[in-house]
């Protein structure tokens, strides 16, 4: 131990001033990653080096989860939904009627972490239980909460349809789970997001998986990150028909509100993942009646962004075209959520994985401006 005299009191250390501080963090580069590129000025997102829309367009969500952990493409790669241990189902029986989606899934996964050892470092054989564990778990707090008993898994059925099955009691068609699969690739990885960054602070203090996942799932939750689908539904629902959307367009903008789907901190061009589900939406065998309407109202939309914001681009954003898809799959606008966060559980357990695989414990330091230091009041 050192004295210290009154001499010795600086308020924050020498070498703090001089290095930035940046609010959220925004711009600071915090990790490295081959997982996901996002290039917002040219509104590309590629998952290890493969486009977007091409993923869409060929793979599965499966195919590309496993991408994801291993860095091959696979693209016949299945994942059944799996079945949930009965203490998890008792968790779940046991939750109140109220309990929101996102806390109930946050809940099933820490539960089900109780039932297994899942020693550190993390594995892909760990990643792939928890990704076709949740799904099971999201489904059959859905239908206990409307009074019905849980499906068990079909293990025929991949990921995605699995989970519709569990939802519903029968099998979706062939469009209806190729536009959710499609939503589910999109939503799949997104670089250093919040929820993502959560699961690598987690994974970085040698925390396991499940740790990090119900972290991940805690931070989507706020409104800022996983809550936009279900605005877009209550938003076009105001609109009603194209032809009031010109007129409401402006009344909202008049009225200093954010038009949800629009705009984003990173890209600064047509969101790829966009593009991507519309095309999918477009070739929906039953149309969403939500498209169309959707469609007529992003037009306006744009043109009137672009008239009030001649300098800075706001285009169309993934959310925008999630809802009508998510709608016209069936889902209930409280799910959207917890259903994006079915669909980044392949992002997170892959950073988990990248993550332990070079470890470096994630501790930023803080610039304190607080008052110096001092003897207590006597
Ligand atoms: N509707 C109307 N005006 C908008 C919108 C919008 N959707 N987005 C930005 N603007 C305007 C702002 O009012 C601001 O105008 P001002 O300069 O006159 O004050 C200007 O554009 C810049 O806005 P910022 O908030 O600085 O833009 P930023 O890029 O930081 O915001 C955000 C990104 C939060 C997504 C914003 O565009 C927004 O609120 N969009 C609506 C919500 C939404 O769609 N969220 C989902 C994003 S995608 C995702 O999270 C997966």
């Amino acid at each position: 131990m050192t004295d210290s005299s009154p001499g010795d009191k600086p308020a924050v250390k020498a070498d703090q001033a001089s290095r930035p501080y940046s609010p959220g963090l925004e711009g600071v580069i915090a990790g490295e990653t081959s997982l996901g590129y996002v290039d917002g000025e040219r509104g590309r997102l590629t998952y290890r080096g493969y486009r977007i829309g091409d993923l869409v367009a060929h793979g599965s969500y499966p195919a590309v989860a496993n991408l994801l952990w291993t860095g091959d493409w696979e693209p016949n790669h299945r994942l059944p939904t799996a079945p949930i241990p009965p203490a998890v189902l008792a968790v779940l029986r046991a939750l109140p009627a109220t309990t929101k989606p996102m806390d109930a899934l946050r809940t099933a996964v820490s539960a089900w972490g109780t039932t297994l050892d899942l020693p550190w470092p993390p594995t892909v054989d760990q990643a792939r239980a928890l990704t076709s564990f949740s799904p099971s778990a999201l489904a059959a707090f859905a239908r206990l909460r409307a009074g019905q008993e849980p499906i068990e898994p079909d293990p025929s059925l991949d990921l995605v349809e699995g989970f519709l099955y569990q939802l519903t009691g029968s099998r979706p068609d062939a469009g209806t789970a190729r536009a959710l699969d499609a939503y589910f690739i999109v939503g799949a990885e997104h670089g250093f997001n919040a929820s993502t960054f959560t699961a690598r602070v987690i994974t970085s203090t040698r925390s396991d998986i499940v740790s990090a996942i119900t972290g991940a799932i805690g931070t989507m939750k706020g409104p800022l990150h996983g809550g936009a689908p279900s605005e877009v539904v209550d938003q076009l629902s105001q609109v009603g028909s194209a032809d009031h959307a010109e007129a409401w367009v402006r009344e909202a903008l008049a009225k200093g509100e954010r038009l949800m789907g629009f705009g984003h901190r990173v890209y600064r061009a047509y969101d790829p993942r966009a593009a991507a589900l519309r095309t999918v939406a477009e070739g929906m065998a039953h149309k969403p009646d939500w498209l169309q309407l959707a469609i007529e109202v992003e037009d306006v939309v744009l043109r009137v962004l672009a008239e009030k914001h001649p300098d800075r681009p706001l285009k169309t954003n993934v959310e925008f075209y999630a809802a009508p898809v998510l709608m016209g799959v069936g889902l209930a606008p409280d799910l959207f959520p917890a259903t994006f966060s079915l669909a980044r559980h392949a992002g997170w357990t892959a950073h988990a994985l990248e993550q332990a695989a070079n470890n470096r414990l994630i501790r930023p330091d803080v610039n304190y401006v607080g008052p110096p230091e001092r003897d207590l009041p006597s």
